[in-house]
């Protein structure tokens, strides 16, 4: 499929009633994982769409293209509201933070196994271990204080136990940036998968940031806050891979091409039929934006955004389990850290590095880390962490089972 070359809707056709919008949730009890977590991820993608129209519009001075900016901002609301209004009010915060972690776990993992730019695949390949820890984290949460087991939300399809300790993951903010990938030399697929991990990670860094101070407990609202500061990195890590020279023109295209692609890469995947007429939908609005933004930059900068882009839509990007591609890079890349703009071992910086100096700092006052004393909480309470290990024991031999002490 060229998005370039399909027939849009109108945007004057586009709005919609709230009695449209404000439809049934999901079911709970039902509802496949990789539904739920295609919502969540299709809500970040808007989510981003959004605010950067809302950028892009602050720092122009045309009042027809902040006119025209607004009028498909608004579209872009409304299909927020349709994807993220799917999620049922009797699924607990919790529960939707399990659904977040197995977006981040599952997506990064495929995308790693099909990116063509090895240096993005580092990227991907690093933060995945962390992500997969905070999965591990939250689910020992939820069932010490909801007495829920993550399984019945996960259902199988992603394995939990520990990844690169969340603790460990604290850094100095100047080792999070990465150098950028070039415009003009990157694989299209290349693109598509930087900008939808940041939507990705960044709507995770927001909802954290929002809902972070509503557990009850201290223990809850800590976990948050520290896993809250662990996305804020993973934003910074991979917007660096951004090409910073992009006009703001050519943003907007990117963005509505990925918004067609994902939606396309959605609807190819979906097994929930009143979930796959939202994309479907929301696919056919975008083609009209796409062909919008393209209309603007051949207006403003006097250049056809379609001879940047392939004549079809690179393969598509879904959601699937990668069990044994997560253990193989837990193996392999358990005990790397951030240096500048590359990689190593904990064990080979230098003794007087930033990073031992930032976990000095982070790790003060004289309590444990709550990612430390949710697993001690949770050993204390039932003899045991929480574990969904469907492949065998752990393919690091210092974090297999243990009934005391944190990991
Ligand atoms: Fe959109
Ligand atoms: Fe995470
Ligand atoms: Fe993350
Ligand atoms: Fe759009």
């Amino acid at each position: 499929m060229n998005p370039f070359t399909e027939k849009g809707i109108p945007i004057e056709k586009q709005f919609q009633p709230w009695s449209e919008l404000n439809q049934v949730p999901y079911d709970k009890g039902f509802i496949h994982p990789y539904t739920r977590t295609r919502i969540i991820l299709m809500n970040g993608i808007e989510v981003e769409g959004i605010y950067f129209s809302h950028n892009f519009a602050r720092s122009v001075a045309d009042i027809d293209l902040k006119r025209q900016l607004a009028a498909t901002r608004r579209i872009e609301q409304q299909q927020q509201k349709l994807v993220n209004w799917f999620p049922p009010g009797n699924e607990s915060t919790l529960e939707v933070t399990i659904g977040y972690e197995q977006v981040a776990v599952d997506l990064t993992a495929y995308m790693a196994r099909t990116e063509p730019d090895p240096k993005v695949k580092a990227a991907l390949d690093f933060a995945l271990l962390e992500d997969f820890d905070h999965l591990y984290r939250y689910s020992n949460l939820m069932e010490l204080t909801e007495g829920k087991t993550a399984d019945r939300t996960v259902k199988e399809l992603t394995e939990i136990m520990p990844g690169r300790p969340t603790i460990a993951e604290h850094r100095h903010p100047m080792d999070s940036i990465r150098t950028p990938v070039d415009r003009a030399s990157a694989d299209p697929l290349t693109l598509v998968h930087i900008l939808t991990i940041v939507a990705g990670e960044q709507q995770t860094m927001n909802f954290y940031m929002n809902v972070g101070n509503r557990p009850e407990s201290m223990l809850g609202r800590g976990l948050y806050l520290e896993i809250a500061q662990i996305e804020e990195q993973h934003v910074s890590h991979y917007e660096s891979l951004l090409d910073p020279n992009m006009s703001w023109f050519e943003k907007l295209v990117l963005h509505e091409y990925n918004e067609c692609y994902m939606y396309w890469s959605c609807l190819n995947s979906e097994i929930d039929d009143r979930v796959k007429q939202v994309w479907q939908h929301n696919l056919e609005q975008e083609i009209e934006h796409l062909r919008i933004s393209a209309e603007l930059m051949k207006k403003f900068e006097r250049r056809d955004p379609a001879e940047l882009y392939p004549a079809s839509f690179p393969q598509p990007t879904i959601f699937e389990s990668s069990k044994d591609y997560i253990r193989e890079i837990l193996r392999s890349q358990i005990d790397l850290t951030e240096k500048e703009t590359e990689y190593a071992p904990t064990s080979r910086l230098p003794e007087n590095y930033r990073y031992f100096q930032f976990q000095k700092m982070a790790n003060n006052g004289g309590n444990i880390a709550p990612s430390q004393q949710v697993i001690e909480d949770t050993i204390k309470h039932f003899g045991r962490d929480y574990r969904l290990e469907t492949e065998g024991p752990h393919p690091v031999q210092r974090l297999r089972a243990r009934e005391t002490a944190a990991v």
